[in-house]
Parts: C-alpha cells; sequence; structure tokens
C-alpha cells in the first residue's frame, strides 16, 4: 500500500518522486508549459478557446502525419517496404484522429461562429503550411502555395524543399518501377515540384497488381495502404467542407476565397488517383 507523502514531501518507495531540482523530467520531454500557453484568444467569446485549441490540435495531427510520411517516403526509397507500411499504417490511426477532431467544430451555428469570426481577421487554414507539406507529399504540389510564406524563412525553407522532393506517390511509383512493372519512364523522370497528373499506364500497372493478389501480396498490402490514406484525407475535406457550411453558409472566407463552393471544388480531388479508378478494370 502507497501512503500519502508527508510534509517533506518524502513519500513512501511506492509514490512517485516529487523531488526535482529544476523542472520535472515530463516538463523537459513534453514542453507542456510552453504547449498549454499558446491559446491567446482574440474575443471575449467562450467558444473561440476550443476553436483555436482544435486548430493547434490539428496542426500538431498535421506534424505527425508528415513525419509518418516522410519516414515512408525514405524507407520506399531504401525497398524497405515493412519500414513503410508500419508509418502509413500509423498515419491511417493518426487520420482517424484527426478527422475525430473535427466533433467539437462540427455544428457551429452561424452565431457562434461570428461571435469571434471577426478578431480572425485574414487569418484562413488555407495558409497552413504543414497542411500544404501533406499535400505535396500527397503529390498536390503547387509553387504558388509557397507564396503566402515568403515572410517566414524557415516555413518556406521547408515548404520549398518538399516542392523539389519527391512525394511520397512519386516513391510508391519508382518502387513499383525497381519491381519490375511497366511504369512509363515520363512518370518516372516527372519534374516532382509539379501536380502529379494520373496516367493510363500506371492505372494498369494497379489493375495488374490488383488482380493476382497472390502473385502480389506485399504490393496489395500498400496499395490498400495508400487507399486508406486517401479515403481518410478525403473525408477530412469533406468534414472541413460540411462544418463550414453549417458555420457560415456560401459567405466568402476569411481567406479571401469563395469559401463553400471553392472547398467543394477541392474536396472533389482524388488522392492517389489510379488507385480508385484501376479498380473498374480488375
Ligand atoms: C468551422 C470552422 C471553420 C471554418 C468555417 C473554415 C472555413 C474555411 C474556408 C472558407 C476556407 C477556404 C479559404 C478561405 O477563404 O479562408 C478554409 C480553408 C482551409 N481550412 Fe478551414 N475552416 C474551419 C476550421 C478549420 C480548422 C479547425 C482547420 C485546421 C487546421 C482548418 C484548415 C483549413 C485548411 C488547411 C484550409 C485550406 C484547404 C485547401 O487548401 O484545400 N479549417 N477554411
Amino acid at each position: 500500500m502507497s501512503t500519502f507523502p508527508d510534509a517533506s514531501g518524502a513519500g513512501s518507495v511506492d509514490d512517485p518522486n516529487l523531488d526535482f531540482a529544476g523542472t520535472t523530467p515530463y516538463e523537459d520531454y513534453v514542453r507542456a508549459d510552453v504547449l498549454t500557453h499558446l491559446q491567446h484568444p482574440r474575443s471575449d467569446d467562450p467558444g473561440e478557446m476550443v476553436f483555436l485549441v482544435t486548430t493547434q490540435v490539428m496542426e500538431l495531427w498535421f506534424t505527425v502525419i508528415v513525419h509518418e510520411w516522410e519516414t515512408a517516403g525514405r524507407a520506399l526509397r531504401e525497398d524497405r517496404v515493412p519500414v513503410a507500411m508500419d508509418a502509413l499504417k500509423r498515419s491511417v490511426r493518426e487520420l482517424e484522429a484527426l478527422n475525430h477532431s473535427w466533433r467539437p467544430l462540427a455544428h457551429l451555428t452561424p452565431a457562434q461562429f461570428n461571435s469571434y469570426r471577426g478578431a480572425l481577421g485574414e487569418g484562413s487554414g488555407f495558409q497552413s503550411a504543414m497542411y500544404r507539406r501533406m499535400e505535396f507529399l500527397l503529390g498536390e504540389k503547387s509553387a504558388s502555395m509557397l507564396v503566402p510564406h515568403r515572410g517566414a524563412p524557415r516555413v518556406h525553407a521547408e515548404l520549398e524543399k518538399a516542392l523539389q522532393e519527391p512525394s511520397l506517390y512519386d516513391e510508391v511509383l519508382r518502387l513499383l518501377a525497381r519491381r519490375g512493372l511497366p511504369v512509363p519512364e515520363a512518370v518516372l523522370r516527372r519534374d516532382p515540384s509539379l501536380r502529379y497528373e494520373p496516367s493510363p499506364e500506371v492505372e494498369r500497372v494497379w489493375a495488374g497488381i490488383y488482380a493476382d493478389p497472390d502473385q502480389n501480396a506485399e504490393l496489395v498490402r500498400l496499395g490498400e495502404a495508400l487507399s486508406d490514406v486517401a479515403e481518410l484525407v478525403w473525408r477530412w475535406r469533406n468534414d472541413h467542407l460540411v462544418a463550414t457550411r453549417r458555420a457560415m453558409g456560401s459567405k466568402t472566407g476569411t481567406g479571401g476565397s469563395a469559401g463553400v463552393a471553392w472547398l467543394e471544388k477541392r474536396a472533389q480531388k482524388n488522392v492517389f488517383p489510379e488507385l480508385w479508378t484501376a479498380r473498374s478494370h480488375v
């Protein structure tokens, strides 16, 4: 049985330590004091706090997911498919957690959102650099998405690097080519800083892989992990779209876009397009 620590702070051997010379080892690792003092609401509305924290939580999940996809990309380049699969599967669970974090914002009324919308000024998730890195890793490259970050050298440099590097999907297609599958040279040698355009030959490659799952067990598993990622990114975009529609109808966005109409177009895009279209040919 543990006993309650005495006034000197020294408890029995079963109790956690209370005595640290400086900050706690937990604090040194987690930096909770920093993390929990980064919330500076700009209005008096009590609902703004959860809007701000949900956004920060999503930024943290974006950061973890970028880390996983970079790990997966590197592992694929080195032909370490199990390492890539582990990272992709972790990212699937993380995307599920990310998507669940819509709950507190999913049912805002226009009046509730209006209570602090003015305080956001021109701030918009559109300006999220970590979200852009996620999109770049998925193959959705766009040099113009660097423009908003010209004033932030570190962020800009990270985005520029991500723009120039092969995406996760580029690494997948290179792996398929190394496995002897007929991925066209033009796809393998494409300029990685440009948006990936779907290719009928790549669609045929995936259709062939899926048509013979016994022969291609590992690649089917890879294709399915990528499909899980694609589905969950699509779900994030659609949950965002519906939350936005509920909170502000068809008003223009704080970032200057047409709002819901603009988001609808973005949400229509398929991640890893051939993994979806190939299914019609299996
Ligand atoms: C209910 C609350 C929200 C509303 C009403 C809303 C509204 C919008 C609108 C209208 C846009 C289009 C750009 C613009 O003109 O601003 C946008 C973009 C975006 N928002 Fe939100 N948003 C909400 C919550 C969030 C949260 C919590 C995040 C998390 C980081 C987020 C991330 C993004 C991202 C990444 C984009 C760019 C999407 C793209 O480039 O395709 N939003 N949002």
